[in-house]
């Protein structure tokens, strides 16, 4: 039986007064790859933040492995990849390497330095993104879709049971996106990886993905990829239709 990885129950956050995220309920089993599409402004990365761990909801509770998120180690268990998170980083003076130790910090402690097993995780997970070659090379050097794969290393490099990507393939060419799924595909395969992806591309999502969540403040679609075109959730979703599907539907 497959457990369930992440359990989402009534889910809602406000900015300031503003409601952005209704009573969402979401459950996430152990190897999924869910993808979560929705149109500007719907949520999406304001959830992926909730079950970071980065904002706390006003209402609703969140389990990871069973366990209420006050009551699990959840920063060595999940990995987050923030949306634009290259964009910030052309100018950063620090390498590829250097980057990816930074994802070990948190079980590190500030105190201690680096040893030989931090170097070798470094190592291993900058060659399972393929990058082995590039660890002295400065982040700012590189191009888009390699930073991509350094930030997604160092989400990796704690070995996190699920990973949590923003928009991770925005102003990726063609080729790289393949290779990008590729990856993913991999370290699903070798690591047991659960994958909650955030994404535009609705097209190339159905393809690659094993379920999908369409959001627009509400939940308006869970379900395989087969379910979410034959029941027109893109259209509800993405404003016309008004009809819900309720939790438990599913
Ligand atoms: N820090 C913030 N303070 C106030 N409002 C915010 C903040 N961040 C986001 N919002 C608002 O909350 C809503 C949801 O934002 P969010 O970033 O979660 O959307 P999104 O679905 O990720 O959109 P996109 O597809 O454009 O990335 C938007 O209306 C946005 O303007
Ligand atoms: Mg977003």
């Amino acid at each position: 039986m497959r457990l369930p990885v992440l359990e989402l129950d009534k889910i809602t956050f406000y900015y300031g007064d503003r409601m952005v995220l209704d009573q969402v309920s979401l459950t996430v089993f152990s190897g999924d790859f869910l993808g979560i599409v929705g149109p500007n402004g719907s949520g999406k990365s304001t959830l992926l933040k909730i079950i970071a761990g980065l904002l706390k909801p006003a209402e609703g509770s969140m389990r990871f492995f069973g366990a209420r998120r006050e009551n699990s180690r959840r920063e060595t268990r999940i990995g987050y990849v923030a949306q634009n998170v290259t964009s910030f980083n052309q100018g950063f003076p620090a390498t590829v390497g250097e980057t990816v130790l930074a994802g070990l910090t948190a079980s590190l402690g500030l105190l201690r330095r680096p040893g030989r097993r931090e170097k070798r995780l470094v190592d291993e997970t900058l060659a399972s993104v393929g990058l082995a070659d590039l660890q002295k090379r400065l982040i700012g050097e590189l191009s888009g879709g390699q930073q991509q794969r350094v930030f997604i290393a160092r989400a990796l490099v704690a070995a996190p049971a699920l990973l949590l990507l923003d928009e991770p393939t925005v102003g990726v060419d063609v080729d790289a996106k393949e290779r990008f799924y590729e990856l993913l595909t991999a370290l699903r395969q070798e690591r047991g990886l659960t994958l909650l992806m955030v994404s535009h591309d609705v097209g190339v999502v159905a393809e690659q993905v094993q379920s999908i969540a369409c959001l627009n403040k509400k939940l308006f679609f869970h379900g395989s990829p087969a379910q979410f075109w034959t029941e027109d959730a893109l259209c509800q979703a993405y404003g016309s239709a008004i009809r819900l599907l309720h939790h438990g539907d599913h």
